[in-house]
């Protein structure tokens, strides 16, 4: 049987990579995107040790030429892509700053990073879907797509951003049968959360108590809803915002009355 083509940003570190592993896994052929090259090519060599099938692509996903030069190739390797996840995210050095002394030139580059990264992929995931009769995305948002925080107002804005484009183009998307959906992860151990935390384990033993099971995720069990929303089993959800946080956003609402 043809394997299917999974498309994943962000793969060579953190949520991307343990997706890309996930798929791979699940025998799919998976399209690693990263800027990074020497990680994204270890994985490679790792995956390739346990007979996995991929192939990796260097790209910033927030340059629109690049995207399209990344899609054309893809375009004609492959013809078709059946999965898209969309991780590339996060901060910009500078991008924390409260509002009022965060530049405009740092609001830019954090909005880029996250949602015109998600833009750019998705037009082309979506032109090459509708060609192939159908497909799956999965946007990487954040518990920060859904709430506000107390100084990242750039990155809150763009998961925020992520979370409307994932319902505006399942809506678009429905009839060409690509199911499109967003998941908004809690804090996942991750490079990413260790370059936050700057190596303070309080911080890291703060943040397990922002969660009702009282510990970081690993990015693995954020990889596996990720798998699911793509593969049959889910095959009813579309725009579909699923927090995978550990219970973070049930006890906002009323957070202070539930402190210990
Ligand atoms: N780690 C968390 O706690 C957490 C929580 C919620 C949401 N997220 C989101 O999950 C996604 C992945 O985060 P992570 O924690 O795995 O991050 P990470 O820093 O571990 O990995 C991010 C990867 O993206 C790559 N990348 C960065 N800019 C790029 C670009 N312009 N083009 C191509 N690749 C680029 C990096 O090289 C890196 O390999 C992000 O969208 C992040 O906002 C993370």
């Amino acid at each position: 049987m043809e394997k299917k083509i999974a498309f994943i940003t962000a793969a060579a570190n953190g949520i991307g990579r343990a997706t890309a592993e996930k798929f791979a896994e699940c025998g799919c052929h998976v399209l690693m995107v990263d800027i990074a090259d020497d990680p994204l090519r270890r994985l490679n060599e790792c995956l390739k040790q346990k007979l996995a099938s991929a192939e990796v692509f260097v790209c910033d996903v927030t340059r629109p030429d690049d995207v399209a030069d990344l899609f054309a190739e893809i375009s004609e390797t492959y013809g078709k892509i059946d999965y898209a996840v969309n991780a590339v995210g996060g901060s910009v050095p500078g991008g924390e700053k409260p509002l009022g002394d965060l530049s405009f030139d740092e609001w830019q580059a954090e909005l880029a990073l996250n949602i015109n990264s998600t833009f750019l992929c998705m037009s082309h995931e979506i032109r090459m879907m509708k060609a192939g009769g159908g497909g799956c995305i999965v946007n990487v948002s954040s518990i920060a797509g859904l709430g506000g925080s107390g100084s990242n107002a750039a990155y809150t804005a763009g998961k925020h951003a992520v979370v409307g484009l994932t319902k505006q183009a399942a809506i678009e998307c429905g009839p060409f049968d690509i199911r499109v959906n967003a998941i908004c992860p809690g804090a996942v151990r991750t490079p990413m959360l260790d370059v936050s935390f700057g190596g303070d384990p309080n911080f890291l033993t703060a943040l397990a108590q922002t969660n009702v099971l009282e510990r970081v995720a690993d990015p693995r069990e954020v990889a596996e809803p990720i798998y699911w929303l793509c593969s049959d089993t889910s095959s009813f959800m579309t725009g579909s915002i699923v927090t995978v946080d550990g219970g973070t956003t049930a006890i906002a609402v009323n957070a202070a009355s539930n402190r210990k």
